[in-house]
């Protein structure tokens, strides 16, 4: 039986990740291959024709999430007993995607209704836990287990934070007791982060970016921790798309403003 969605806001954005993983996954040639996303999405009682306008994000999505698969495959290979903070996760499959080894501990975070939602679609599996809060609250940080490498990964999410909470964030987690921290991350620039409330599928969610990549460097600056890496995301999907799109995205690449649009950021604290 297909699951109604009563989802809120933000919260709703999730299906727009999924329905373009899904879509990716369906192509001749896929860019990330979420073997995973058809199967959910097909089990969601919700209109995703709505979500055909969003086509043209798809590339950014996508190549957006095979960084960050390939960024958290050589972290874990590096650090197999890490600790992995997946915040605001959705109903993104990348644990089942990246599939971790048995000493990494995967915590899967996002606010009550997603999480509720994503447990009917994925089950239990060694190793991994769901905490069902927002990023923003105090109480759930004591969950995590201290004294391992902490690697945590907000895709699509800090964004969605006002500076404050993005700095709340930053202060509970440079509050882990780990030998080093590592996120991993997207920023958008200020003048994407005032133009897409108006994107139709976001208004119609009453939802929109709240701190661009200025906010979100200025809170981790602050927090003690330093920039390891740090690449544009419309370059990584101009170099994965075809055709007339990726013409389109190139020639916004080859302008800094559009060079600048979406980054992924790789920042970390080390503690001893
Ligand atoms: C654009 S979706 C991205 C989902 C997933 N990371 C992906 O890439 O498919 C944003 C996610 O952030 C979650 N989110 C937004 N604000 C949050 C908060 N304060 N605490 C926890 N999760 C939050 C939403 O519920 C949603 O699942």
């Amino acid at each position: 039986m297909s699951a109604r969605v009563e989802l809120r806001r933000e919260q709703e954005t999730m299906l727009m990740t999924l329905y373009l993983h899904a879509r990716d996954a369906e192509s001749a040639v896929p860019v990330l291959g979420d073997r995973f996303a058809g199967g959910v999405l097909a089990q969601i009682d919700y209109d995703f024709a709505r979500l055909k306008a969003l086509r043209g994000n798809q590339p950014i999505i996508v190549a957006r999430a095979k960084a960050i698969d390939d960024q958290v495959r050589v972290a874990l290979a590096e650090t197999p007993d890490a600790v992995v903070l997946h915040l605001g996760c959705g109903l993104d499959s990348r644990v089942l995607r990246l599939a971790p080894g048995p000493d990494v501990t995967w915590i899967e975070v996002d606010q009550g209704p997603v999480i509720e939602l994503r447990r009917r679609f994925y089950p239990d599996r060694d190793g991994v836990r769901t905490i069902a809060a927002s990023v923003v609250d105090e109480g759930w940080w004591d969950e995590v287990p201290t004294g391992r490498p902490l690697l945590v990964v907000a895709e699509g999410l800090l964004m969605y934070l006002p500076p404050d909470a993005v700095r709340s964030v930053v202060t509970n987690l440079a509050g882990v007791e780990a030998p080093r921290a590592t996120l991993i991350f997207d920023t958008v620039a200020p003048w994407v982060r005032d133009v897409a409330r108006w994107q139709p599928n976001m208004r119609r969610a009453s939802t929109g970016f709240e701190s661009s990549t200025r906010e979100l460097e200025d809170a981790l600056r602050a927090g003690g921790f330093d920039r390891e890496v740090s690449s544009s995301l419309v370059t990584e999907a101009a170099r994965s798309t075809n055709g007339a799109l990726a013409l389109f995205i190139k020639l916004i690449d080859a302008v800094p403003p559009g060079h600048r649009a979406m980054m992924l950021s790789r920042w970390s604290r080390v503690t001893s």
